[in-house]
């Protein structure tokens, strides 16, 4: 099955929800965790929130939601849910794109009309479904680790004066969906890239961010404030919270310490950057991308 047609069918279809996808070539820079957090945002503020895991080996997004399923029955303390799907593993071993298609498709089905908001947690590296829902994206969130390692998973920054970045096969990738879906549906993919576990000591300031900046307008992203390293985040995990869990003086607010409050004012900023929430989501390429560290939107590659 023709990957392109397949998406642009699927995005061509009416659609109310807006889709966010965690994405990136490399594992472990955090895009379940944002994926997580992300959707648990969304539901405070109101919003119907479906999410999706892509990720059929790791299911971390999957065990994450079943976490926090389990913390709302042992404490009694209601917390909000999205409402979860999963792709069956073996669907990801099907030799049959068609098979594959057929599982997203499942786990799509009916999302568009009963959601404000569908967020998609993917894989690493390059996978059918991770194709796919590259060309679904309304908003694509790249998490990057610190480290020039992850920089080069998204491009090349040759030395100062030296011509421009180039973009590494992932943006390329990004840049292929963002053209099949502007040519299906007229949108424009809103991409943004967040540092994640910077270290507490750096204040907040990624040592890859000067040269993020400088490839923001080249690739086509709008380039995010980043969020520090905490070992707080693996806690929540295991408990199925989120940094933007609060309990309304409830029994679990005495946890909110220093790092949990530092932890949510990030991914807040984050939120405010994604412009998801106050009112209806912009349609990126309905309105032209403004603020102090975005770059313009010109996929160029
Ligand atoms: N800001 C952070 N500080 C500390 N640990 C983090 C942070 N973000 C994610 N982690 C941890 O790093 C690991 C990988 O994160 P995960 O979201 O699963 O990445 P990915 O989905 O990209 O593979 C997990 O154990 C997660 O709890
Ligand atoms: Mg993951």
């Amino acid at each position: 099955m023709n990957v392109s047609g397949v998406s642009a069918s699927v995005s061509a279809a009416p659609r109310r929800a807006h889709v966010i996808v965690c994405g990136n070539a490399k594992g472990g820079t955090g895009k379940s965790t944002f994926a997580m957090h992300i959707a648990v945002a969304l539901l405070r503020a109101g919003n119907r929130v479906a999410t999706i895991d892509l990720d059929t080996a790791q299911q971390s997004l999957t065990r994450y939601v079943e976490n926090r399923r389990r913390w709302v029955r042992a404490t009694g303390i209601a917390v909000a849910l999205p409402d979860h799907r999963d792709v069956p593993h073996h669907a990801h071993d099907a030799v049959s794109e068609g098979a594959t298609f057929a599982a997203l498709a499942n786990a799509l089905a009916g999302v568009d009309a009963a959601f404000d908001f569908v967020v998609i947690d993917t894989a690493a590296g390059d996978t059918f479904l991770g194709r796919l829902a590259h060309r679904l994206a309304d908003t694509l969130v790249t998490p990057l680790n610190d480290s020039l390692i992850d920089l080069e998973a998204l491009g090349d920054l040759p030395p100062a004066g030296r011509g421009s970045p180039s973009g590494s096969g992932y943006a390329q990738a990004v840049a292929q969906a963002r053209d099949e879906r502007r040519r299906a549906d007229g949108r424009l993919l809103d991409w943004i890239v967040a540092c994640n576990r910077v270290p507490v000591t750096a204040a907040g300031e990624a040592k890859i961010a000067p040269r993020l900046r400088d490839m923001a307008s080249r690739l086509g992203f709008r380039f995010a404030d980043g969020i520090s390293q905490r070992a707080l985040f693996d806690e929540l995990f295991a408990t199925g919270l989120t940094a933007l869990d609060e309990f309304d003086g409830r029994s679990a607010n005495s946890r909110a310490n220093l790092a949990h409050l530092a932890a949510r004012q990030e991914m807040r900023r984050l939120m405010d950057h994604m412009r998801l929430l106050h009112g209806k989501p912009p349609m990126p390429g309905s309105e032209p991308q403004a603020g102090a560290t975005d770059a313009a939107i010109t996929p160029a590659l």
